[in-house]
């Protein structure tokens, strides 16, 4: 299978040129100026358009039960829903009930990913701590190529993780050279703002954002940075919300410290008079965790974003259908946490960012593949245009236009938190591992042609804290 993507501009986050790009059997196979077609190559024209890596969603989940009930999207939905945005690559997340194994756990997930479109690779949750926990992360980072942990500072009396967990678990992930994420939310802090508003008869969706108001969110980006920062291991923090995380990831950077940050395309954004909806079905779906913030918190984003102290762009994809956030309209604390985007983060990224001249379209580049790749140790294969990378790449029209709409769109739930925005700049071909999936809105998915994703320990990118013993 040969394809040769001819006349468009390659963008990598470091530089861009003309260049067509030839692809064989999945790889890229070379990259310049004037290549011959292979007879019976299969040609895309990206004259007038940019050629870039196709995007990494660092930040989904798919098929995930939660709160009682399971997301829309499952892994084919899902996946093939990010190939029609241009994104070729998520990253989910295991996430094991406490007591649970943690090699059990990940098998399960690795089951219900087995229909996935595109590629997939997991970060595994520390959600319980005892002896067989640090066993089977020794296992998951030797054996089953995973090298980075996630821990719920939030969701108290289910997964949350306390300070005892934090310590132990980013203790195991420095020595076994994996890096340890966090949901930075205080999770008690939480809780009790929830009693409280309940007992107001404060219980509808309004009520969200008021239980996890910015200072929560920053108290816990704060301790993790602390304690990472003790504990001499790189952090990378989830889905930053607010100018007050960014803050505490800024500050610690500025000494020296290796602290990520992610932004989400939702809240980058989108504000928080959602939340002041007299929909109610309108409110409750847009209720998630961080909560979406004024609009000063969507400046402050960008300004990381722009300055390199946050450099990844997700979405946290985790979508819930409307009688399904509706088993919480009497009681705000049951709507199930989640939204969709992985289908747009692209766009957005691109309208919000590079049309406004906030982000090159290199920038973009690092922003949407390149930074997640290196991070989490899957760069050169994924996140450039280069030979002997993955033919993972998105076609992009910056002067094409899409409204985005649920009634188009491939994702499940049925709504869309973009809802009506028209973008400009949009994927007219996304082609995985070599294969066109996607061409001008029309989707090709395959149902199980993704692939898992290995990622070794010890990412040279996130440097000399993670040195071998
Ligand atoms: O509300 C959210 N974000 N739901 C998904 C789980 C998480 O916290 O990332
Ligand atoms: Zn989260
Ligand atoms: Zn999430
Ligand atoms: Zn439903």
């Amino acid at each position: 299978m040969t394809t040769i993507v001819r006349g468009g501009t390659v963008v990598n986050a470091d530089r861009s040129f003309r260049a067509d790009v030839l692809c064989h059997e999945g790889k890229i196979v070379a990259v310049g100026e004037n290549l011959d077609t292979p007879a019976h190559a299969q040609v895309i024209d990206a004259g007038g358009q940019y050629v870039m890596p196709g995007g990494i969603d660092p930040h989904t989940h798919m098929q995930l039960p939660f709160m009682g009930t399971v997301t829309a999207d499952d892994f084919f939905t899902g996946t093939a829903a990010g190939l029609a945005g241009g994104t070729t690559t998520i990253m989910d997340f295991v996430i094991p009930n406490p007591q649970q194994s943690l090699l059990e756990a990940y098998h399960t997930w690795r089951g219900w990913a087995k229909k996935a479109a595109g590629d997939y690779t997991f970060h595994v949750a520390v959600t319980w701590w005892n002896e067989t926990v640090h066993a089977d992360m020794g296992t998951l980072v030797r054996e089953h190529g995973v090298n980075s942990f996630k821990h719920f500072m939030a969701y108290k009396n289910a997964i949350m993780a306390d300070d005892e967990l934090l310590i132990k678990s980013f203790a195991r992930a420095l020595e076994l050279g994996a890096i340890p994420t966090v949901h930075a939310e205080n999770g008690e802090l939480v809780f009790q703002l929830q009693q409280e508003l309940l007992k107001k008869g404060i219980t509808g969706p309004v009520a969200h954002p008021l239980s996890r108001p910015p200072a929560v969110e920053a108290e816990a980006a704060n301790r993790a940075i602390a304690i990472a920062n003790v504990m001499n291991t790189p952090v990378y923090i989830v889905h930053v919300s607010c100018a007050e995380s960014l803050e505490a990831i800024t500050r610690a950077r500025a000494k020296g410290q290796r602290v990520y940050g992610e932004a989400l395309a939702g809240h980058l954004v989108i504000d928080d008079s959602v939340y002041r909806s007299n929909d109610l079905e309108f409110a409750a779906a847009h209720v998630m965790s961080p909560p979406f913030r004024g609009k000063h918190h969507q400046a402050a984003l960008w300004q990381g974003l722009q300055g390199g102290n946050l450099q990844t762009t997700a979405t946290d994809h985790c979508t819930f259908c409307a009688e399904q956030k509706a088993t919480g309209y009497d009681d705000f604390t049951k709507i199930p946490n989640g939204c969709g985007g992985v289908e747009d983060r692209m766009a957005i990224v691109w309208n919000a960012g590079v049309n406004t001249g906030k982000l090159t379209p290199s920038e973009f580049v690092r922003v949407t593949s390149a930074n997640a790749a290196q991070i989490f140790n899957m760069y050169p294969r994924k996140g450039v245009v280069a030979v002997g990378a993955d033919a993972d790449l998105v076609v992009w029209d910056p002067e094409g236009t899409r409204t985005i709409s649920a009634k188009t769109q491939f994702a499940k739930g049925g709504f869309n938190v973009f809802e009506g925005r028209t973008v400009r700049g949009i994927p007219t071909h996304t082609l995985a591992a070599g294969k066109l999936v996607f061409q001008r809105g029309e989707l090709r998915a395959v149902e199980g042609a993704g692939r898992h994703v290995d990622r070794p320990a010890f990412s040279p990118f996130i440097g000399a804290a993670m040195q071998r013993a």
